[in-house]
């Protein structure tokens, strides 16, 4: 019988540049017990911890800076803006755009693509347009597309995908026609952790002259984005998934494409003039920033930026390579274990069923051991109906995460199953 992984947290050799309890120290809330047992935090798709440094950046913010931004001649209102200016600069960096300009700060990845549906999308898609999307797009990346094939009478097109969670790029060429106005595809599958083949979708669209915009909310702590690279037309992330604060993020949108997008909403800060006859809009990035923006949690994000950059993506990517391996070995080797999405390309994400227990059993019974993993459909309903299950259960990992908290979720899903018969 199968119920433990067959090689042990030890016998798994990662990078020896790479100190995973050395960067455990620099996050506070991993030292935590829940439950009395210690915390094995593994919902990083949901959201990452945060490193002391993005702590004490906005400790610092408040305490020594806070004002608002773009308005004052005063000493803090400068210092204030000079921050937020430089988290712009972090983020060029982080995405390699080619100018800061093509970088406004959002809410996160759900307000990025909401402005461009309601900016691009108002704009140059109507009546029997399509848009194309995949099987595998959070809800964030549908929902918004729906309503305004609502509002304009366009059409939703859906690249299907195979039974492992991978796209299938044949049946995208075949979608694409004269009628495609836009193709807006996930990067990294939240539920699935399918890395998609980006470049290649972007290519095939691009032959077409059809503009594309990536999801890269889970891409964004995994990988090494470039944009300029990728050839992306639009590129979104959430600041709350990089080790930064919540509820900011950042859209990066080719200068082409911003000049000639009306305003997302009006307010201060984004007009040049105002008068009762006529307002005329600012410059980018500006013109898409209305009113006080989230300003302590752009520079937070500009430390989280940082944090991840300093650790390096080259170390990251190679320790979560190892990591997921562990853990697929791990999981699928517990009887009645069912993963769901099995692509040849995937970042640390882990979804499976155990058996006919319920998802949200499953998070409980683990919870109660103090590992702490997302139960449900994960914002991607339509992903369930195409396994034709109801919810997963997900373990997804950050590069603080460590082979013996595998283990810990090894062992608890061997209590799921004790106490519920599996
Ligand atoms: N999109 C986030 C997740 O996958 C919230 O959990």
């Amino acid at each position: 019988m199968k119920t433990q992984s067959q090689s042990t947290a030890t016998e798994i050799e990662t990078a020896p540049s790479f100190d995973v309890q050395r960067i455990r120290e620099d996050f506070p809330i991993l030292k935590q017990k829940v439950h009395g047992k210690p915390l094995v935090y593994l919902d990083n798709a949901a959201t990452s911890q945060k490193p002391q440094a993005v702590i004490d950046t906005l400790t610092r913010y408040y305490l020594g800076q806070n004002a608002n931004i773009h308005r004052g001649v005063h000493y803090l209102s400068e210092i204030a803006t000079y921050e937020y200016e430089k988290a712009r600069g972090k983020v060029k960096l982080f995405l390699n755009a080619s100018d800061s300009r093509e970088i406004i700060f959002v809410r996160g990845t759900t307000e990025g693509i909401n402005l461009v549906k309601d900016t691009y999308g108002r704009k140059f898609i109507g009546k029997n347009d399509e848009i194309v999307i995949s099987a595998m797009e959070h809800h964030s990346n549908i929902v918004p597309w729906q309503i305004l094939c609502e509002e304009k009478g366009a059409k939703l097109r859906v690249i299907p995908m195979n039974d492992r969670g991978e796209l299938l790029l044949d049946e995208y060429e075949k979608l694409l026609n004269e009628h495609t106005k836009f193709v807006s595809v996930v990067y990294v599958s939240n539920s699935l952790g399918t890395i998609n083949p980006i470049k290649k979708i972007i290519q095939r669209a691009h032959e077409r002259g059809i503009p594309v915009l990536v999801d890269g909310a889970q891409a964004a702590s995994h990988l090494k984005v470039n944009v300029q690279d990728l050839d992306c037309d639009f590129f979104v992330f959430s600041g709350h998934k990089v080790f930064g604060p919540t509820g900011i993020g950042a859209l990066y949108g080719k200068t082409k494409y911003l000049e000639q997008m009306p305003p997302y909403q009006g307010g201060g800060d984004m007009i040049s003039s105002v008068t009762f006859e006529k307002t005329t809009y600012n410059v980018l990035p500006y013109k898409f920033e209305a009113g006080t923006p989230n300003i302590a949690d752009v520079i937070g994000m500009g430390t989280g930026i940082d944090y991840v950059t300093g650790v390096g993506f080259e170390a990251i990517t190679a320790y979560e390579k190892e990591l997921l391996k562990y853990a697929t070995e791990a999981i699928s080797n517990i009887e009645g274990v069912r993963i769901i999405g099995t692509a040849e390309e995937k970042a640390g994400v882990i979804s499976f069923v155990l058996g006919t227990v319920h998802a949200h059993d499953v998070g409980t019974i683990l919870d109660q051991e103090g590992i702490a993993v997302r139960t449900g459909h994960h914002c991607t309903q339509p992903v369930m109906q195409r396994f034709g299950i109801p919810a997963t259960a997900r373990a997804s990992f950050a590069f603080y995460n460590t082979m013996e908290e595998v283990d810990a979720l090894a062992r608890g899903l061997g209590k799921v199953k004790e106490i519920f018969g599996a």
